[in-house]
């Protein structure tokens, strides 16, 4: 089959590689028809994961037609549309019989923290993603979901990751009724985070941001107020200023580890790797946020250290939540919004790209040339 293939920091490219074949009873074999390219996968294509092996396949939002099934798999057959969540989890173990889908215990040797991805590094177990003609689905029985006939191809893939996390993003914000949520980053994941804001109650919702075009974006798809972080001086006293100096009852990090903004964390962290990465969007979070506040953490940071204001956050009394999303958590409700009208999650789609021309699709997206937001991936016809 083809697939897209790691080759170091900045380099892959599509190999023929074996098809992925049954190795367990409850293993589906899956013919990708949709794949997206993540902010996550840029964090693997820039070379900060940790094990991220030469020959590995990327790709953990994804949406097939199953191709083959295990001899235990009692809930898919052969030539079903399936959406496949990003997590790999049993559905059984201490941390899933509480909802911890994206904390399973039984998919990674390296387990202590985060379970299984697909295509992200031996870190969370070394799987193979979807960014390929087929993909190995372990737990079949667990993880995937039977398309609804009403939901659309470009739809469905974003509820695997992006959407979901967003949504997340929001519920770890514990949302009342009127407050104020500013979203830090204007990426898939924060556009999702201020649109699902205002389905939780929010009363104003503020995205951050200094990409001019992406801002737009959260102007007309989230209905947001927009700010671009490059025209002040410092954007904790500006935010304060439009916040009866109070700062906002919640605010969602949506940007990660590679944020820009201090030169000081950006040579600390990418040139000389003393850090994990820049804390810098999660140190705004903690700085903008009010006294007794909520910050809800859906960007990405290594395991390493980062300088992080955890005094202050300790000081303030705020409440810090954060976890890789569990997706399928998130469906319930996404299906209703999603068939209701209220969400489209394919309106920030800006790119469909066959699989020969990934690695244009990875470059666009991680120099956010060409208005790029969301690329789609089609490795094979639906
Ligand atoms: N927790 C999860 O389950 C989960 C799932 C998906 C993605 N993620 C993470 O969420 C983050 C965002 O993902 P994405 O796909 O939207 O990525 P993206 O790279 O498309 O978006 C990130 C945005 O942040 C902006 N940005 C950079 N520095 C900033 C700063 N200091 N303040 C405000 N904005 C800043 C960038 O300009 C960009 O628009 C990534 O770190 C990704 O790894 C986490
Ligand atoms: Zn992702
Ligand atoms: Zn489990």
């Amino acid at each position: 089959m083809r697939a897209m293939v790691y080759r170091g920091p900045y380099r892959i490219r599509v190999e023929e590689k074996d098809r992925p074949v049954v190795e367990h009873p409850n293993d589906a074999i899956v013919r990708v028809t949709r794949a997206a390219i993540c902010g996550s996968d840029l964090h693997l294509y820039h070379g900060l994961m940790p094990d991220t092996r030469v020959g590995t396949t990327f790709g953990h939002e994804f949406i097939g037609v199953v191709d083959e099934v295990g001899p235990s798999v009692q809930s898919l057959k052969a030539g079903d549309r399936v959406m496949v969540p990003f997590n790999i989890f049993c559905g059984s173990c201490f941390f899933c019989a509480r909802g911890l889908y994206s904390n399973c215990h039984n998919v990674n040797p390296n387990a202590t923290a985060v379970g299984g991805i697909y295509g992200y590094s031996h870190t969370t177990g070394g799987y193979d993603g979807g960014q390929a003609e087929y993909v190995r689905v372990p737990f079949a029985d667990v993880g995937p979901s039977l398309i609804p006939d009403w939901l659309a191809d470009d739809d469905a893939v974003l509820l695997t990751d992006a959407l979901a996390t967003g949504y997340f993003g929001a519920q770890l914000g514990d949302i009342k009724e009127g407050d104020v949520v500013v979203v830090f980053g204007a990426g898939p994941v924060g556009l999702y985070a201020a649109k699902s804001s205002w389905l939780m109650g929010a009363g104003r919702v503020i995205v951050v941001d200094h990409l001019d075009y992406r801002l737009k974006k959260a102007a007309e798809f989230a209905h947001a107020e927009i700010i671009n972080f490059a025209e002040y001086d410092d954007i904790v006293v500006h935010l304060k200023k439009i916040t009866d100096h109070l700062g906002a009852d919640v605010v969602i990090d949506a940007v990660g580890a590679e944020a820009d903004g201090n030169l000081l964390q950006h040579v600390t962290s990418a040139k000389l790797k003393l850090q994990g990465g820049s804390a810098v969007a999660l140190n705004w979070a903690i700085d903008s946020v009010r006294k007794g506040g909520t910050v809800s953490v859906m960007g990405a940071y290594g395991p390493i250290f980062n300088a992080v204001k955890f005094g202050d956050a300790l000081n303030k009394g705020l409440t810090l939540r954060m976890n890789q999303a569990p997706v399928k958590r998130q469906w319930p409700r996404l299906f209703e919004h999603v068939k209701n009208g209220y969400l489209k999650p394919s309106d920030i789609v800006t790119h469909r790209i066959p699989l020969e021309h990934i690695a244009e699709a990875y470059h666009i997206f991680s120099s956010k040339l060409d208005g790029c937001i969301k690329p789609l991936i089609v490795p094979t016809e639906s």
